[in-house]
């Protein structure tokens, strides 16, 4: 173990023992974890040579090719899930479970992790990529909740309009001239629609705010993922709209959310 972990640091992974721990378990023979190291070793982000990531303590399958769920969007689930058990009345008028959106969402690891943590919850995701929309059904489907692909509420259903309690969004937000800064592992394995927000970074957050009020229920919540140095302009785009806006932060996660509703 300590060689393989030795193979690792020098190809440039930080937590070389811990993943060479979640490769051996991974590896079925020899000639399987070599292969794995390899894939690994050439800078194959280590979910996408798993095919699976950690979040919320959840296993969420992740495909190569989607984005990967980043440990700081743990915080824009524990934000939505507060405010789920905190509206939620103590004896349920009809038994309805709440709609929870996750837009942009990728492997569907925030819809997911949100329904685990806060359910029960009539979940829906959606993404604009296939390959997304193909990897977070494997991991929302199981949960019982829904996946749509198509551009952002375009292919939610009708039905769901003055009804979502919490919408959850973690659209692209990184400005068009930062993604040649961003390390290679996101630059050369995750699509670039996942991670360009594009000139200010914030072209997907502003259609998503513009929208939210049409789909939001009284007394809903729209969160939206943000970094700390874009927070009061993502702020904006919600008071813009007729939202109220808060920024939380996580100095332990390096996480920045918009929170606000009607
Ligand atoms: C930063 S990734 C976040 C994925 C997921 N929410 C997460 O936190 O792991 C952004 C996602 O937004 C999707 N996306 C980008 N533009 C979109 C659009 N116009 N409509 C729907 N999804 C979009 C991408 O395909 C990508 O999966």
């Amino acid at each position: 173990m300590a060689a393989l972990a030795a193979r690792l640091r020098n190809a440039g992974c930080v937590f070389a023992e811990d993943e060479a721990r979640l490769l051996a378990l991974a590896a079925g023979s020899a000639g399987e974890l070599e292969a794995l190291v390899q894939r690994r070793s050439s800078g194959v982000p280590l979910e996408h040579v798993l095919g699976w990531a950690d979040f919320c303590g959840l296993r969420i399958g992740v495909d190569a090719g989607v984005f990967v769920p980043r440990r700081r969007t743990e915080f824009l689930v524990r934000q939505a899930a507060v405010l789920l058990r905190s509206s939620r009345p103590l004896v349920p008028p009809t038994g309805k479970a709440p709609v929870v959106v996750d837009l942009c969402c990728g492997s569907g690891a925030v819809g997911a992790a949100i329904a685990v943590l806060a359910g029960p919850v009539e979940l829906h995701a959606a993404d604009v990529d296939p390959a997304a929309v193909g990897c977070a059904r494997r991991n929302v489907l199981p949960l019982g909740g829904a996946v749509h692909e198509g551009d952002l509420y375009h292919p939610l259903p009708a039905r769901l309009r003055g009804r979502v309690e919490v919408l959850a969004v973690n659209a692209p937000y990184v400005p068009s001239e930062g993604i040649k800064t961003m390390p290679q592992e996101a630059r050369l394995h995750e699509p670039r629609l996942s991670l360009d927000g594009g000139a200010d970074g914030l072209d997907v957050q502003r259609r998503v705010a513009a929208a939210a009020p049409q789909w939001l229920a009284p007394g809903g919540h729209l969160l939206i993922e943000t970094s700390q140095h874009q927070g009061v302009r993502t702020a904006e785009l919600f008071r813009q709209n007729g939202l109220t806006a808060r920024v939380a932060s996580s100095e332990e996660l390096d996480a920045t959310v918009v929170i606000g509703g009607f």
